[in-house]
């Protein structure tokens, strides 16, 4: 896919480091972005933390349907503007840029609509419910001149950036499989203080709001996928099913899917809800060596030996000494090998989110769009929901080209 490969972010263009030149900052209000923010639940509420952390950000505004938590957030901002009406949020001459974190559905209106009344947006992810919409959203963003991010925050990240440019300047050889798994043990329900409120809180397990675990989770992972490769997969395939939480819920708890690429690498996202031991995984399989993009490390496929002393420091530790043989050890230096792998970037630490809000905030200052950032993020939703559709329909789909952008 010859587009999305010449799109790739390159490390010296991250958004973060370029896109608030000082000489771009004064076209705002005091040096700041003024914010609103629509939808301060779970995730609206860890982006208020993070802004109180950045100094060219103020939050004029606040938007809910649900009391509580627009409660929750006017104690973070107590002097923003309340509102439970978003498109009365939207006229607020005093609002420069708007964040969106409501369930998916409601993602492509009020994304529309805010770019329509000339606001910078953060809109979290997945981007919209349909493909469709998602290609509206983009092809809007491309001509409104305003600031337009999905939240993806590994495309902020600089563990993730540092791994994946590696990866795309071939280092490790070339890609050979990429392996998405995401395991929980937990029914993805939230209490709910009275009936009527259950597909407000719940949104998440009801097909009208949500796409279940492929937009909820997949997205961000096929995002890194594609980044990794360059390439666009051309075809998925799967089953996703409900075999545990019985409960009423519409979405899948659990799903494999396959997304394969013109060159034959296989993509694979994995998601159960009714066990976690394996965790979350976000590997990139190379032919010299394997990236671990959430821990930030690499493992040779030809790991370096140990050193004398770790060696001997680890069988120790592992009793080898504690009863010794008649004639003496049998330990001898340099045999083992050290299988810890290799730190890509040993001082990072978070998962991106602040440094996305923060190139947001920047970005809304400079009027300058992230390179990039915004195809990457659309690719990541528009093979979400294919992903989704080849589950439903139990086909073999493959990537409509439509949805092909430059
Ligand atoms: N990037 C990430 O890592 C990440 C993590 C969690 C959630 N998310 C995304 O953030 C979004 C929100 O998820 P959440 O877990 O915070 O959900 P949530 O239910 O906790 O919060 C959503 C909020 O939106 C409000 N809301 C719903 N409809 C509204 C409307 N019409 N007008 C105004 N407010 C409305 C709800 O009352 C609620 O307060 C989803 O798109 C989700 O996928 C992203």
């Amino acid at each position: 896919m010859g587009g999305l490969g010449a799109a790739g972010i390159a490390l010296s263009a991250l958004p973060i480091v370029e896109a608030c030149s000082p000489d771009k900052k004064a076209a705002v209000v005091g040096g700041k972005v003024r914010l609103g923010l629509i939808g301060p639940g779970s995730r609206g509420q860890l982006h208020l933390a993070n802004l109180q952390q950045i100094v060219n950000a103020e939050v004029v505004a606040l938007c809910d349907i649900y009391q509580p938590n627009l409660e929750k957030g006017l104690e973070m901002f107590p002097n923003a503007k309340s509102y439970t009406d978003y498109r009365a949020l939207l006229e607020d001459k005093d609002v420069d840029g708007v964040i969106i974190a409501t369930p998916l559905n409601e993602h492509y209106h009020m994304a529309m609509d805010a770019m329509s009344a000339g606001k910078h947006v953060l809109c979290e992810k997945a981007m919209a419910y349909t493909m469709d919409e998602c290609l509206d959203m983009y092809r809007t963003a491309q001509s409104c001149g305003k600031v337009f991010i999905i939240g993806q925050q590994r495309l902020f990240d600089p563990k993730y950036l540092k791994a994946l440019d590696s990866v795309r300047k071939g280092e490790y050889g070339p890609v050979v499989n990429v392996r998405n798994y995401w395991f929980r043990n937990a029914d993805w329900r939230r209490e709910v203080p009275s009936p009527e409120y259950e597909r407000l809180i719940n949104w998440r397990l009801y097909r009208e709001y949500s796409r279940g675990l492929m937009t909820e989770l997949a997205c961000h992972q096929l995002q890194n996928g594609i980044f990794a490769t360059g390439e666009l997969p051309c075809k998925v395939m799967g089953s996703g099913n409900i075999i545990y939480w019985k409960d009423g819920r519409e979405v899948y708890d659990n799903v494999s899917v396959i997304y394969t690429f013109p060159s034959g690498v296989n993509m694979t996202f994995e998601s159960v809800i009714s066990n976690k031991h394996f965790g979350m995984g976000e590997q990139i399989l190379c032919k010299e060596g394997t990236v671990d993009l959430p821990n930030g490390r690499y493992f040779p496929e030809v790991p370096p030996k140990k050193t004398a002393i770790r060696q001997l420091l680890g069988e120790i530790e592992k009793g080898v000494f504690s009863n010794p043989a008649f004639a003496g050890t049998s330990w001898a230096p340099e045999t083992a090998e050290d299988t810890s792998g290799i730190s890509i970037m040993p001082e990072a630490s978070g998962d991106g989110s602040l440094e996305m809000m923060q190139a947001f905030c920047d970005a809304c200052i400079s009027g300058v769009q992230p390179e990039g950032v915004l195809r990457e993020a659309y690719y990541g939703s528009i093979l979400s929901i294919l992903g989704d559709e080849a589950l439903l329909q139990r086909k073999i789909l493959e990537f409509p080209e439509k949805y092909r952008v430059d």
